[in-house]
């Protein structure tokens, strides 16, 4: 009895913690040991936002407002250490939303990453819509890395997946503006929280903060659909998108998530 009730104890304490998910409130220092941002097109207004720009869940709160005519973004990240430990990321960004007569921000409406607890403070932190996704990077012999983001558990079914291949070509300036000055600023609408899944907290209020990217490295990358039919997006999980340019940027060093401010609902 007692071998039994010790044997429950410890099932209890082992499943409870095991799953329990740790608080990290703001700021995060992250260290980026790679990552990747290509460009995209700007939107002439929301009603082209492509499908699979947002989880249905969140696409409410995220597509209404005025974008700007400005480039988006897609981004890949792979932290080696985060307050949450280390994870991955795939970012879309379609562009840049009015907030008001003086202020906008860039808005990101569609997240992956690769850990219960990013998705957890990641919504609770900054507002930033983030979902659950299995990532895997694969290196090939001539130096170009897969990177696929599937549904957690459906590798067969992957939302995105695309080849990055180094280039001699020259960087795009639009990104090496992005990841300057007060370009990186973010404007998030608040959002429900998930009625099936706890990680998928929502938040009342929106908030505002300024990314501070210091990279160490820059070269240039080419991306290309792996997808049937060289799609990079499944047109579902992530948008069937292509970059403006194929070239973007690898990069590596440290990205800052500030303490944001709460501003008022639009
Ligand atoms: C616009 O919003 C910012 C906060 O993001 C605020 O500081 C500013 O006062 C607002 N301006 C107007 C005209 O409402
Ligand atoms: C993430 O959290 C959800 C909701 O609690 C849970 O169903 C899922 O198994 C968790 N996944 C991992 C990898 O911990």
């Amino acid at each position: 009895m007692l071998l039994h009730y010790l044997l429950g104890l410890f099932l209890h304490i082992f499943l409870c913690c095991a799953d329990s998910i740790p608080v990290a409130p703001a700021p995060w220092d992250l260290q980026v040991s790679e990552g990747y941002a290509f460009v995209l097109a700007p939107l002439v207004s929301t009603a082209f936002l492509p499908p699979g720009f947002a989880n249905p869940l969140e696409a409410p709160e995220l597509r209404p407002g005025i974008i700007l005519p400005d480039i988006g973004l897609i981004i890949i990240t792979r932290y080696s250490a985060a307050p949450v430990g280390p994870y991955d990321e795939l970012i879309y960004i379609p562009g840049r939303w009015a907030y008001n007569l003086t202020d906008s921000g860039l808005r990101i409406t569609q997240i992956y990453v690769s850990t219960n607890a990013s998705v957890s403070n990641g919504r609770t932190n900054w507002n930033i819509p983030e979902h659950l996704a299995d990532f895997d990077f694969t290196t090939s012999a001539d130096g170009s890395t897969t990177v696929t983001v599937s549904p957690p558990g459906d590798a067969s079914n992957p939302h995105f997946k695309a080849r990055l291949s180094p280039t001699t070509a020259p960087i795009p300036i639009q990104i090496n503006t992005a990841f300057t000055g007060d370009y990186l600023t973010l404007i998030q609408p608040s959002f429900a929280a998930s009625a099936t899944n706890s990680v998928e907290v929502g938040t009342d209020t929106w908030k505002q903060l300024l990314l501070n990217v210091q990279t160490d490295t820059l070269a240039a990358t080419i991306i290309s659909g792996a997808l049937p039919g060289g799609k990079i997006g499944n047109g579902i999980g992530f948008p069937d998108i292509q970059p403006l340019l194929p070239v973007g940027a690898r990069l590596s060093g440290t990205l800052v998530f500030p303490v944001p401010s709460i501003v008022p609902n639009m």
